[in-house]
């Protein structure tokens, strides 16, 4: 960072810390709606792979980039800059072993500056297992023992402001009742997950049903797990009118049958 670049930061840093906020953690820190208006939230998100093409060490420093562009320290440190610029942006962070990794090297300073963050529902984690597991082939204990190593980690860093409220199961190569029902033991309040057959979705964009409610459990009744599919994959807005499309689409659907 150069001179200006960290007296600028610094400045930043102290605005923020004088700043005095009753702010809350949760669904209370979402922003206000306006009635009679499409509500459009942009909310990004992390999608780090822990071990795909390259190791976690990889990844996390951004080594041999040329087999994948990776970085994964890099986007935390600028999520926080862009965080403190304006209050109203908002980062969700999923994977917990290399929020982790990124955590234990930042200064007391930093370790503040993102409490507060995370305090005010604005850096708030999803998921938070140490990986996005997949679900075909795990066995349920795996899936149990990986979610307590990431949510011990945040539940020890935060306290209850760490507390992930959904599931962030975007890029398992299918879904199990299991998993849905395990998010429902732990006290998730839902899922969010995009792969799935294109027949299915192409079901559910018709009828409208790419929201549910997921009866998880064959064996226990009342084990239920709302659980929603992204329209358009899990991937960036390329430009703002591919999201914009695909969130108004089953909007307008909705009208015509109306
Ligand atoms: C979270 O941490 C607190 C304080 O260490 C502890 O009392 C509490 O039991 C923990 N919660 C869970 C769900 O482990």
């Amino acid at each position: 960072m150069t001179y200006l670049g960290r007296i600028l930061f610094l400045s930043i840093l102290l605005v923020f810390f004088v700043k005095q906020s009753e702010a809350v953690c949760g669904y209370e820190s979402c922003p206000e709606t306006k009635a009679n208006m499409v509500n459009i939230h942009l909310v990004p998100h992390s999608h780090n792979d822990v071990g795909w093409l390259k190791t976690v060490d990889q990844s996390y420093y951004g080594y041999k980039n040329k087999i994948h562009h990776a970085g994964v320290q890099y986007i935390l440190d600028s999520v926080v800059s862009q965080l403190l610029q304006d209050p109203n942006r908002r980062f969700i962070q999923v994977e917990t072993a290399f929020f982790a990794k990124w955590w234990n090297v930042q200064s007391e300073t930093m370790k503040k500056v993102v409490t507060k963050l995370v305090n005010e529902g604005r850096f708030e984690f999803t998921g938070g297992a140490w990986s996005m597991n997949d679900e075909a082939d795990v066995n349920y204990q795996g899936v149990i023992d990986q979610f307590t190593v990431g949510l011990k980690f945040l539940n020890e860093t935060f306290g209850s402001c760490g507390r992930p409220r959904v599931g962030w199961q975007i890029d398992t190569f299918g879904h199990s009742r299991e998993q849905a029902a395990i998010f429902a033991h732990m006290g998730y309040d839902g899922q969010f997950f995009s792969r799935m057959d294109h027949n299915d979705k192409d079901t559910r964009m018709n009828d409208l049903t790419m929201e549910m409610i997921w009866d998880a459990s064959e064996s226990m009744s009342g084990v239920s797990l709302f659980s929603g599919m992204l329209y358009n994959f899990y991937s960036d807005t390329r430009a703002f009118a591919s999201t914009y499309f695909a969130l108004m689409s089953p909007l307008s659907m909705v009208t015509a049958k109306k």
